[in-house]
């Protein structure tokens, strides 16, 4: 039997081997802590292109501290069944779980494509187990917060499109970027009835236990934020619409001194651009704009990695962890793991690289 070495420091961009020497395989993830063991969930990638679709699922590994991850196992696999949304060959992407105290269920969220659609289909997944490793069953794939409206537009454009605007929306090229001519207040009208759209996401919960739903909505160009029910398997039906036109994805959203604070990306598919920030007092906003948190060498491509989730260490004062993906969709399983430490110029954060670090970064700065 090879025994391998315990790790004690973190190499991003680097091979990151589990318990078993392997490259860790849950990109796009994120983690969940529950008595003292953090849970990695992410997207399984198998060889090649076709790894951009998932062929197994989401993969779990359980950790003590942080460098030292065991392979859990998958923990929601893809089905064989052409019938369902989850089929092999779907794209299943940016899987998150959470704990819901009220339920002692483990339930997990993800952006689901189907089959043949390419992006278009923009919905978001659930599933759920009464263990955190799984394995999960999932529920159901919908379009979020179908026949409401947002919180946060006048009462003036709560209604349908005019045929002329459906026509001019129709007309344009939404790709999922910038596109010239975007109507920033039309498309949450237009899907009203059928549901917002959900691509990138993560979830979050605060303090008072309440549960919400960050996704890239309405052809990625406005960011919705949406509040989970009680028992954290449906969105509730109030959201709100953030920077319209603005086109953020890859969010990952965590609270420090009670300030809300939302780390994203630019909308450029897998090539890197220049992460974002924002702060806000509240979830429901006004949220303010901080600009691209990282500094240093390469910082406007955020070390060609895009975000993923943040990580509260807990017991260490004023410790998040930056989790982003450096992408590889030639060769998606090889795709590499950033997490790098965040710091804090008053409500500032500030990301820079290190080739190599651990978590007395934080207690000797
Ligand atoms: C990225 C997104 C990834 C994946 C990819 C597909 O922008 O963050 O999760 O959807 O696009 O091109």
């Amino acid at each position: 039997m090879t025994t391998i070495a315990a790790l004690d420091t973190f190499y991003p961009g680097e091979l990151w081997p589990d318990n078993n020497g392997v490259h860790i395989n849950a990109h796009g993830g994120g983690i969940l802590l529950h008595e003292g063991t953090y849970y990695w969930f992410g997207e399984h990638k198998i060889e090649g292109t076709a790894g951009n679709a998932a062929h197994v699922g989401v993969h779990c590994y359980s950790s003590t501290d942080l460098y030292n991850w065991k392979d859990e196992g998958i923990a929601l696999a893809v089905s064989d069944d052409p019938a369902s949304d989850i089929v092999k060959g779907n794209v299943i992407e940016r899987p998150k779980v959470i704990h819901c105290a009220a339920t002692g269920k483990f339930v997990m969220w993800f952006h689901l494509e189907l089959a043949g659609q390419s992006y278009k289909a923009a919905r978001t997944a659930t599933a759920i187990s009464d263990t955190p490793t799984g394995p999960y069953k999932f529920l159901e794939s919908f379009r979020p917060n179908a026949g409401h409206w947002p919180i946060n537009v006048p009462d003036e454009l709560k209604k349908p499109l005019t045929p002329e605007e459906s026509a001019t929306l129709a007309a344009l090229n939404l790709h999922g970027g910038p596109t010239p001519g975007y109507p920033t207040d039309q498309i949450f009208r237009r899907d009203f009835a059928g549901g917002q759209m959900s691509r990138d996401m993560t979830l979050f919960v605060d303090d008072d236990g309440a549960a919400y739903h960050i996704h890239a909505s309405e052809d990625n160009g406005v960011l919705h934020i949406s509040q989970l029910t009680a028992d954290y398997l449906r969105p509730s039906g109030k959201y709100a619409r953030f920077f319209p036109g603005q086109f953020n994805e890859a969010p990952a959203l965590f609270k420090r001194n009670g300030k809300y604070y939302l780390l994203s990306s630019g909308c450029t598919g897998w090539d890197p651009n220049a992460a974002r920030s924002a702060v806000a007092d509240s979830i429901w906003g006004p949220w303010t704009e901080l600009g691209n948190p990282c500094i240093g060498p390469n910082a406007e491509l955020t070390f060609d990695g895009q975000a993923t989730h943040v990580l509260p260490v807990p017991g260490i004062p004023d410790a998040y962890i930056f989790l982003a993906d450096r992408w590889q969709p030639k060769n998606a399983i090889d795709g590499r793991y950033l997490w790098l430490p965040i710091d804090f110029t008053a409500d500032t954060p500030h990301i820079e690289w290190f080739n190599s670090w651990d978590l007395s970064y934080f207690t000797d700065r």
